[in-house]
């Protein structure tokens, strides 16, 4: 029985990354051998076991075999006579079909560590074909080595090409493909993981809405905008979708199953920047102020209206910015109301509500007031 360190780690320490997690594939035992070590095995149909004291997956050398469309289409084939090149050879990309032996030597039958040194990423065999969320991750590598040279070479563009052209895309289950995107939406050059999509004609399956080049290309700006202060998952999905009706959005969102912060940033989004473009060039009436706040339900989570400003400033066009500033303002004000206070004062059921909005849209007018004022 041999073990090797394969995949990810390999890459990441040619690449002189930090190395996350250790991936193991060991040659030449069968299950019964593993658990009687002391490995646990992970789950029933697959032959992937638990170190006993590291907790690191050992998996035993498998080939897959495609009988159908999409992931559920192959079956997985493990036995002491796959070698560990069968095993690298059902891998995505040469780079991460690379091993590495007890004694630390490296072992590249597919030659990943030529092309990590060229900066390509290709697969390694027709067997890229058996899942098609490897289109996904492909274009999730090239997301994150973008900056440091990498593209994806000519013949693996045209295999991917032609995946999608075969409707290879529409098998994936929504769950993978949010838990890839999601990924995507926070490596180094996020946009570039959408253009790539787009140029493979795979985002028109995944965002059909984002076939628009307009709406595409205004998401991707504010991507790159939220992306470089740092924003959330909520955040970074929401500015993608944000230059969509908000209708069209909010579908999208719930049809790729994502959580349900992700779908109310996005839906927050762009219910706002319908409403800005909306909002004259003379400034915010406070009524209008307190029915947008009402609207994003500012008073009871305070932080997300932030969040939400944040987002918008990535996404609005910069002479909407000044409208923003006086929500913020009057955001601020309204939220000084306590309704304990008006409790106090004797008002019950119905009158307290309309006090409550009474007293916020005073407090929202001398705000607003008070801030026109100073620009003025
Ligand atoms: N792999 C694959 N096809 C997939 C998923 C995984 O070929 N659809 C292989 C790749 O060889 C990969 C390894 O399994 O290197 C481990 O996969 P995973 O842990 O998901 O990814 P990493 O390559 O470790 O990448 P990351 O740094 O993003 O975790």
């Amino acid at each position: 029985m041999q073990t090797y360190l394969v995949g990810g780690a390999v890459r990441d320490k040619l690449l002189g990354l930090n190395v996350k997690d250790h991936d193991w594939v060991v040659v030449g035992a069968t299950p019964e051998e593993m658990l009687e070590r002391g490995f646990k095995q992970v789950g029933a149909d697959f032959p992937v076991f638990l170190h006993p004291k590291t907790h690191e997956e050992y998996a035993l050398a498998r080939t897959e075999r495609k009988q159908g469309q999409g992931y559920h289409g192959f079956s997985v084939y493990a036995a002491p006579d796959v070698t560990l090149e069968d095993d690298l050879k059902r891998r995505d990309l040469t780079i991460n079909a690379m091993a590495e032996t007890e004694n630390g030597e490296l072992v590249d039958p597919f030659n990943g560590h030529t092309d990590l040194r060229n900066r390509t990423l290709r697969h390694v065999s027709d067997a890229f074909c058996e899942d098609p969320l490897r289109i996904l991750r492909t274009a999730r590598f090239a997301a994150r080595l973008a900056p440091r040279g990498f593209t994806v070479c000519k013949q693996t563009m045209d295999l991917m090409r032609r995946m999608v052209s075969e409707g290879e895309l529409e098998h994936l289950v929504p769950e993978r493909v949010w838990q890839e995107m999601q990924r995507a939406l926070h490596e180094q050059s996020p946009t570039v993981f959408f253009d790539l999509l787009r140029e493979l004609g795979a985002l028109t399956v995944l965002i059909p809405e984002l076939a628009d080049p307009l709406a595409l290309e205004a998401g991707l700006r504010a991507l790159a905008c939220i992306h470089k202060h740092e924003g959330s998952t909520a955040q970074r999905f929401a500015a993608l979708l944000s230059a969509l009706p908000e209708p069209d959005a909010v579908h999208r969102a719930a049809a790729m199953k994502t959580p349900n912060d992700c779908r109310d940033m996005t839906h927050l989004v762009c219910l706002f920047m319908t409403e800005l473009d909306g909002i004259s060039k003379n400034g915010l009436a406070p009524q209008q102020a307190l029915e947008l706040l009402g609207r994003a339900d500012l008073w009871r989570r305070a932080e997300r209206f932030e969040t939400l400003l944040q987002t918008l400033a990535c996404t609005a066009n910069p002479s909407l910015y000044p409208i923003l500033e006086q929500l913020r303002a009057a955001a601020d004000a309204a939220s000084g109301v306590n309704p304990r206070d008006l409790l106090a004062q004797g008002y019950k059921g119905k009158e307290l509500g309309e006090a409550i909005q009474h007293e916020r849209l005073a407090r929202i007018t001398h705000a607003l007031n008070h801030s026109q004022q100073q620009e003025g």
